[in-house]
């Protein structure tokens, strides 16, 4: 008996409830609606940016005023010369060896060149107690040749490291075997390197630790003095070259890489109060075409701290990933020309800017042909020239860049 009078209770309730709620108009439809709009305004934070940049990209390219003509057919090496700048790409041996139509537009164009992987700690270091150097002096000799400059890339890097290396390094050897490296590699190749990637990738872009330095096996074994100890080394085993250091993601204004710019401004600052001799920062710029977050007077302001410290800057590997626009080449091609000339019309603009370089010539060898290949639908046309060796948009962006800039 009381049980159904307390079921009877409870209906009532609710009854009243739904009345109240009807009568404050919060129907079911209501929460829908509400739960709808704060899922659309947390998706719109995280997701609507890109996708309005994207927009903002595919309406510049659609945009017919966008001009990308160029006067004469002078290849990239001479414009760049012509304002005292280098222009180059990164390139395997390989291609060199067995691609002589690829190899003629390479020297054509580049004044500068840098090994894709054969400087690279597994490739010069495969074991603890033998070096190979037979790519990297085939590179360098090739580049003689041809009168480029070259880029040693690179000493110090978490990645592309040899199997030894991590069995190996404990917190008592780590010193001796980096410096060890560094003095042999760069003694090898003294006085015919233009600049060398000392330290590669050293700032984590999630920044867990408060001097945004990346858990390395590096910092892991020596703290973080291996940066200190690393240029000091490099700079007995040749005075004469530019000791760079070169990350990613430094012209990201993206949330994910938030923090990073500072990060490197307090190493920058760190270094000349202790008379480190690091003379340059290597921007990598490896560009997504669907999620751009470049902001051009955020990143000038960023260049000129840098200059302000008295540092030279390379931009070292740029490429525009173009993923997920749509399948259209020429579609493609315009987006990717607006993104060049966006990005090289703001970096130029700086004087302490003293090379461009991108991470290969041509699309017919890019590493975007293996990196992140999953989900590709079309093949990757991030480079200056197509894959048939053509000259792209992006070439004339590249072009139109050098030809409105200040002789350095
Ligand atoms: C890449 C090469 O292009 C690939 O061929 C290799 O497998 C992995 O490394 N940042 C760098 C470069 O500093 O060394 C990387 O090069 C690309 C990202």
């Amino acid at each position: 008996m009381k049980h159904s009078h307390d079921r009877q209770k409870v209906k009532q309730r609710i009854k009243i409830t739904r009345r109240q709620r009807k009568q404050r108009g919060w129907s079911r439809r209501r929460f829908l609606l509400v739960g709808l709009t704060a899922a659309g305004t947390v998706v719109s934070v995280f997701a609507a940016r890109p996708i309005m940049w994207v927009g903002q990209y595919v309406q510049a390219s659609l945009e017919p005023h966008r001009d990308f003509s160029v006067q004469g057919d002078t290849p990239l090496r001479e414009r760049a010369a012509a304002k005292g700048l280098l222009y180059g790409g990164s390139v395997h041996q390989r291609y060199l060896t067995e691609d002589v139509p690829f190899t003629q537009q390479f020297i054509r164009e580049c004044n500068v060149l840098v090994p894709e992987t054969q400087m690279k700690w597994f490739r010069i270091h495969p074991d603890v107690d033998r070096y190979d150097f037979s790519g990297a002096d085939w590179l360098v000799n090739f580049a003689q040749q041809h009168k480029m400059r070259v880029r040693g890339h690179t000493l110090v890097w978490h990645h592309s490291v040899p199997t030894w290396l991590k069995q190996t390094l404990t917190r008592r050897n780590a010193e001796q075997i980096m410096v060890d490296h560094i003095q042999t590699v760069m003694k090898r190749y003294r006085g015919k390197i233009h600049s060398w990637d000392v330290v590669n990738e050293a700032l984590d872009p999630n920044l867990r630790r408060s001097d945004g330095l990346r858990e390395t096996l590096w910092l892991q074994s020596l703290g973080d003095s291996y940066l200190d100890i690393a240029y000091r080394a490099a700079a007995e085993a040749d005075p004469d070259t530019m000791l760079v250091y070169n990350d990613f993601g430094l012209e990201d204004n993206s949330f994910r890489q938030s923090g990073k710019r500072q990060a490197l401004l307090n190493l920058l600052k760190r270094w000349r109060d202790r008379n480190v001799p690091v003379h340059a920062v290597g921007i990598q710029a490896h560009w997504r075409a669907w999620e751009n977050f470049f902001d051009p007077q955020q990143f000038r302001n960023f260049l000129k701290e840098i200059a302000a410290m008295d540092y030279k800057i390379l931009i070292t590997e740029f490429d525009v990933d173009d993923f997920s626009l749509p399948t259209n080449a020429q579609f493609r091609d315009r987006v990717i020309a607006s993104l060049y000339e966006d990005f090289f019309s703001v970096v130029l603009q700086e004087p302490a800017v003293c090379g461009v370089l991108t991470w290969g010539l041509s699309d017919r060898y890019t590493w975007l042909l293996t990196e992140g290949r999953r989900g590709r639908k079309v093949t990757p046309r991030p480079l200056p020239l197509d894959d048939q060796l053509g000259r792209k948009l992006a070439w004339n962006a590249l072009a139109r860049s050098f030809d409105q800039t200040f002789k350095r």
